[in-house]
């Protein structure tokens, strides 16, 4: 293989200034930033820079969801008000198959085995969710994305997200109602970003490798729908 040789002086000056650059460009947030989330110990739980798992066993042992693209997945004000009053987003856990016992007809959670995830005063909430917007991995995965918020599906949506697309076997369009093995969609639409949405129905894998959402190859305007659909069923509130 014809490549540069990096022992060579010049390649020795080309790594060193390309290490500086990317020390000063992929530097995700200022030190001062992470030293919140260091104090409370997020990434004991949560990955903060990327790559994502690239293993099955290492995606079943993921304590908590990737951060490393927050900014470019969740919306802002969401992250702010969530963590001073977190409230459940996957039924059974980050690996339902860890929180799921057999019930008298299917399988149910054991909440008992969950727990509740730390909840931060308002100040410290509203510098980490500032952080987390900051995290922006994966940026080339959305820039291309175009929401088309007229791409209604009207009263079929559901039956789209149901019957015919499946999505509900994973997924929960209402408080206790859809599957356990991913986060629920009734909050997805405050939750996340409609670019991160469409993309991660276009090609959940992009985003996690390793992830048993299949990737259905939707085209476009059934994806926006789907989205849509989701935008909607956010607009009926849940406070249980
Ligand atoms: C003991 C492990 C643990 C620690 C420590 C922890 N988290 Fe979490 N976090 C989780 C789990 C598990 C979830 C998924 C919750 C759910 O699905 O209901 C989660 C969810 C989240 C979410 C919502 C993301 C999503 O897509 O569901 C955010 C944001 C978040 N955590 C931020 C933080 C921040 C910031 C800290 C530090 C202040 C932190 N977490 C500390 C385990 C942890
Ligand atoms: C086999 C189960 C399964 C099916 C079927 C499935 N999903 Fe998913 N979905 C998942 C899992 C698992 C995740 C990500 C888990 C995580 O972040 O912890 C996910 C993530 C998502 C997300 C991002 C949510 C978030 O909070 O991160 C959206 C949006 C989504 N799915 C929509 C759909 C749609 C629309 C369909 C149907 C076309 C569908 N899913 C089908 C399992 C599934």
């Amino acid at each position: 293989m014809n490549s540069l040789n990096m022992t060579t002086p010049l390649g020795k000056w080309l790594l060193l200034t390309l290490a500086l650059f990317s020390l000063v460009t992929a530097s995700p947030a200022h030190a001062g930033d992470l030293d919140l989330l260091n104090k409370h110990n997020c990434s004991s739980c949560h990955a903060l820079t990327g790559p994502a798992p690239s293993t099955l066993a290492a995606l079943w042992q993921r304590k908590g969801p990737d951060l490393f693209y927050a900014g470019n997945k969740y919306r802002q004000e969401w992250l702010e008000t969530w963590l001073q009053n977190p409230k459940r987003i996957r039924p059974a856990g980050m690996f339902y198959m860890n929180h799921i016992k057999p019930g008298p007809k299917r399988n149910m959670v054991d909440t008992s085995s969950l727990s509740q995830h730390l909840q931060l005063n308002s100040s410290d909430a509203k510098s980490i969710a500032a952080t987390l917007a900051t995290l922006k991995e994966n940026r080339s995965l959305i820039q291309n994305e175009k929401h088309d918020p007229k791409l209604s599906p009207g009263p079929l949506g559901e039956m789209m997200f149901d019957k015919i697309y499946g999505c509900m076997a994973c997924h929960q369009i209402e408080p206790g109602f859809g599957g356990l093995s991913g986060p629920e969609v009734y909050t997805a639409g405050t939750r996340l970003k409609a670019e991160f949405m469409l993309s991660y129905i276009r090609s959940p894998q992009a985003w996690d490798t390793k992830v048993w959402m299949p990737n259905a190859h939707l085209p476009d305007n059934n994806i926006q729908k789907l989205v849509n659909y989701m935008i909607n069923l956010s607009k009926k509130s849940y406070n249980e």
